[in-house]
């Protein structure tokens, strides 16, 4: 099974979880890509729908879902998105596709947060994925020093503006040891808008496609 037959796998596990009624957010990336293709089959469960991106309202358009504001529904039911890596304690690096603050908003808006991966985005240690950080565009530099400082190879994200009008830093080489304080220390950084660390607000459930079928876990 190749990694895109195995996000469909998860994304479909994922259907599960919204129950009739549900206010549901949905991410960013191929892997939720699969599940926008599939929530037309259990339309009818849901309530209302919120997207962390333009690229994701877009398509929940195109498949005649009426996308409302976070602001309109206020905290959500269910959230789900994918990752480009999560750690046992379901902590998760995202924003390879630049969504990264809006995600966060969501995910922390609501009261479950299923996360779908293929089986290569499990790792024992956070941060062979570069690290995306979104920076105001005046605090390139700034933000640069300082994960430099930190032990980390900053590289910008060429010709790429966020969804709000800033830029993407990757961070190479960080050795995640202590997520929660490594997302509270970037957090920090003044233009610093959103680490790519969810740490703090991590995953509730996690449904890891692989050749074997879908595994769960959960914190
Ligand atoms: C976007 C994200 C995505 O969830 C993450 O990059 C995973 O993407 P994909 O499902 O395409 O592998 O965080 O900002």
């Amino acid at each position: 099974m190749d990694a895109s037959e195995k996000k469909r796998s998860a994304a479909k596990a994922a259907l599960e979880f919204i129950e009739p009624g549900t206010v549901l957010g949905v991410g960013t990336g191929s892997t939720v890509n699969f599940l926008i293709e599939m929530l037309p089959s259990i339309r009818d469960r849901i309530e209302r729908i919120v997207s962390s991106s333009r690229a994701s309202t877009k398509l929940l358009q195109e498949q005649g879902f009426d996308v409302a504001t976070l602001n309109e529904t206020g905290d959500i039911d269910l959230y789900i998105d994918g990752a480009d890596e999560s750690n046992k304690r379901l902590q998760l690096i995202k924003g390879g596709g630049g969504a990264l603050t809006r995600e966060k908003v969501l995910a922390t808006s609501a009261r479950r947060f299923v996360c779908i991966v293929d089986d290569t985005k499990l790792v024992g240690m956070l941060g062979s994925f570069p690290l995306p950080i979104e920076v105001l565009p005046m605090a390139q530099e700034l933000v640069s020093r300082r994960m430099l400082k930190m032990r980390g190879q900053p590289i910008w994200r060429e010709d790429f503006v966020t969804d709000n009008g800033n830029h993407i830093l990757d961070v190479h080489n960080l050795q995640i040891t202590i997520p929660l304080d490594m997302e509270a220390r970037i957090n920090a950084i003044p233009g610093v808008v959103t680490v790519g660390l969810f740490a703090d607000r991590g995953a509730d459930i996690l449904l890891v496609g692989s050749d074997s079928g879908v595994r769960e876990l959960r914190t």
